[in-house]
């Protein structure tokens, strides 16, 4: 089993490549956004590989501003000319202003409507974010849409470009902890209608790739890290609240934003008819007590913790997309770090808790 504090696989070669000095502290967003994108010598030689332009989908919400920003400072520091497209409705306003601000080209389109398809630009390479999650118990009916419709619309758009295509760890059960996550070949039979949704997302994409011969990676992503929002987010500020945390949920999986980002960009070269499935995570199974504890001490208050680890929990293993992309390169204790101080300064929030203690599948 792999241990429930840091433990790495073996079967996960080192990746070196282009480790960069990293800050010690990080105290405004401009150096978080700067630290999330900075891309690193593999990515800047992979980037080489991907024409123009690079078209993201989805691209207004919490991933796609970094991970546009990311492909295009690859592309400049290989000297590639590439333009990236962000496509989005955004409805944040500020995402859009600062896709723009960092040189990104920008379409703000809704992928329902009806003629969306038209207005989009004619590509080989596609990023594919597009997701709906919460409020899913309110309206259900929104969720089966934006998650089903839009992938059968947009794979039928681009029969002949290469996608990579974000699901989420969502669509696995429970397992036990002790078998050290679910592996891509396990049965889809997670509970909620979110998950049904995310597995219909899935098995759309693979359909049309199936039928068109359309190149595919689809993405299960288990939490993203970033300073304004996440588990660790969620954690810590429940640490300095004063808040108990439940560990009915005991055991994680998460990945640096900024390592999910170049993941996500690098496995258009995994791509493939049909569809090559992979989890992306870092290799561990992190333990939420022991993750707490770490927090803690960082911001000088000990946690508060009701409930007991229950024996299951929603975990993935990435051994496979570990193997083929090498480990994700930003150790978790700068993430612990860089965490508590941000929350200790009061630093900038986005409204998105991770509700990662529903064990129910309702969001
Ligand atoms: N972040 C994580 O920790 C995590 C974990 C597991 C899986 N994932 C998956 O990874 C993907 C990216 O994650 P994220 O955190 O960036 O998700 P997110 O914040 O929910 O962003 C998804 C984006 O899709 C856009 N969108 C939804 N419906 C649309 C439509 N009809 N037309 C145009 N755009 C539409 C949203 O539009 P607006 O532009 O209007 O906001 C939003 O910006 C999602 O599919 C998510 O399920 C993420």
């Amino acid at each position: 089993m792999r241990k429930a504090a840091p433990a790495t696989i073996s079967a996960c070669p080192k990746n070196d490549a282009g480790r960069v000095t990293l800050p010690r502290h990080i105290q405004t967003e401009a150096e978080l956004e700067e630290v999330l994108t900075r891309p690193r010598a593999v990515l800047v030689e992979f980037i080489r590989t991907v024409s123009s332009p690079l078209v993201i989908l989805g691209a207004g919400g919490k991933m796609g501003p970094t991970l546009a920003v990311l492909a295009r400072r690859a592309a400049e520091a290989a000297g590639h000319p590439l333009d990236v497209i962000a496509v989005s409705r955004f409805r944040n306003p500020i995402q859009l202003a600062w896709l723009q601000a960092h040189q990104i080209r920008t379409l703000t389109c809704d992928l329902l409507e009806a003629g969306a398809m038209r207005q989009l630009p004619e590509t080989e390479n596609l990023i594919y974010l597009v997701g709906l999650k919460f409020g899913t118990t309110q309206n259900p009916a929104a969720t089966w849409v934006a998650n089903t419709l839009v992938p059968a619309r947009v794979a039928e758009r681009y029969p002949g470009a290469r996608m990579v295509v974000l699901s989420t760890g969502n669509v696995y059960p429970l397992s036990a902890v002790s078998r050290s996550g679910s592996v891509e070949e396990d049965a889809l039979t997670p509970s909620g209608e979110y998950a049904y949704s995310a597995v219909a997302r899935e098995r759309i994409f693979e359909h049309f790739s199936r039928r068109n011969g359309t190149r595919l990676a689809l993405l299960r992503l288990f939490y993203a890290l970033d300073l304004r929002y996440g588990l660790l987010v969620d954690i810590a500020r429940k640490i300095h609240d004063g808040e108990p945390i439940d560990l009915t949920n005991g055991f994680v999986n998460c990945i640096w934003q900024g390592d999910a980002n170049e993941m996500v960009l690098r496995a258009l070269s995994l791509t493939n008819s049909p569809p090559a499935v992979w989890n992306l995570c870092r290799p561990e199974v992190y333990s939420v007590r022991d993750l707490a504890r770490r927090l803690g001490k960082q911001l000088g208050q000990p946690p508060q913790f009701v409930s007991k680890e229950a024996e299951t929990a929603l975990l993935g293993n990435p051994a496979k997309l570990c193997s083929a992309l090498g480990q994700p390169a930003m150790p978790l204790d700068k993430i612990l770090r860089w965490t508590a101080q941000w929350i200790q300064r009061g630093g900038r929030l986005l409204d998105n808790p991770t509700h990662f203690e529903v064990r129910h599948g309702r969001y």
